[in-house]
């Protein structure tokens, strides 16, 4: 069978890593959290005490950053030199910071360029998924990185879905108090964020997935039925 690309974006709060990792899973793909590219060159960043607004300083940081990802999706991960920085890019410092990161444009072609080598990587025998493929999802998979993937989708869901989802998983709760805690840094976030990059409408020939009444499950069944119509 030939290498399938499926390419996944979508704003803070979609479910975008939950169901590309479990469509990743069914298909047997390989499973590439670009967002994590950007929150580990945050971390690394801060780790070297770097001013953030230092834009060649941080893309010279980047450009020199020892980073790996691993693309299994049962259990991916990310590691800086020997450093397991899993969970150190998920703090809301990082959350709070990784825009101004994303928004370098030397960072942005930087990180790119490996997204690009990791996607081809799983097209070829002998990569993790044995050339089977590559679930990538961001902000600017089906437009900039991999506008010639094989599925191109946009999950999308209401602000209130979305600042509910970030509720829980920050606060473990989606009570009041609770949604407006996480609100003005998720929607900043994606103000900040859609200065570069264009997530919240569909680009030509993208498909989108509005999981706004849909449990995780039943977006992964919305995901691969499109995978299995468009493929
Ligand atoms: O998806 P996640 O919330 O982990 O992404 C973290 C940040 O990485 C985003 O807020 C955005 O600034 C940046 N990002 C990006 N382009 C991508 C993926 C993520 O700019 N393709």
């Amino acid at each position: 069978d030939a290498p399938l690309v499926v390419a996944i974006d979508g704003p803070s709060g979609s479910g975008k890593s939950s169901v590309s990792r479990r469509a990743a899973s069914r298909l047997g793909l390989a499973y590439l959290d670009t967002g994590a590219m950007y929150r580990a060159a945050t971390w690394w960043c801060l780790d070297q005490g770097l001013a953030l607004d230092d834009t060649d300083a941080v893309a010279a940081a980047v450009a020199a950053m020892p980073l790996s990802m691993g693309v299994d999706p049962q259990a991916p991960t990310v590691h800086v030199g020997g450093t397991d920085v899993g969970e150190a890019i998920r703090t809301t410092e990082i959350s709070a910071q990784v825009s101004a990161v994303a928004t370098n444009l030397a960072v942005r072609a930087e990180l790119g360029r490996l997204q690009r080598e990791a996607i081809a990587e799983q097209t070829r025998p002998g990569s993790f998924s044995g050339g089977r493929g590559v679930v990538a999802e961001g902000r600017d998979i089906t437009t900039v990185i991999a506008p010639d993937a094989d599925v191109r989708l946009l999950l999308t869901a209401s602000e209130e879905a979305r600042l509910a989802r970030r509720a829980i998983d920050v606060h473990g709760s989606a009570d009041a108090a609770a949604v407006h805690a996480t609100r003005d840094q998720v929607l900043r976030r994606d103000a900040d964020d859609s200065t570069v990059v264009q997530f919240h409408t569909a680009a030509d020939g993208v498909v989108t997935v509005d999981s706004s009444d849909l449990d995780l499950e039943q977006t992964v069944d919305a995901v691969l039925e499109v995978v299995r119509r468009v493929s």
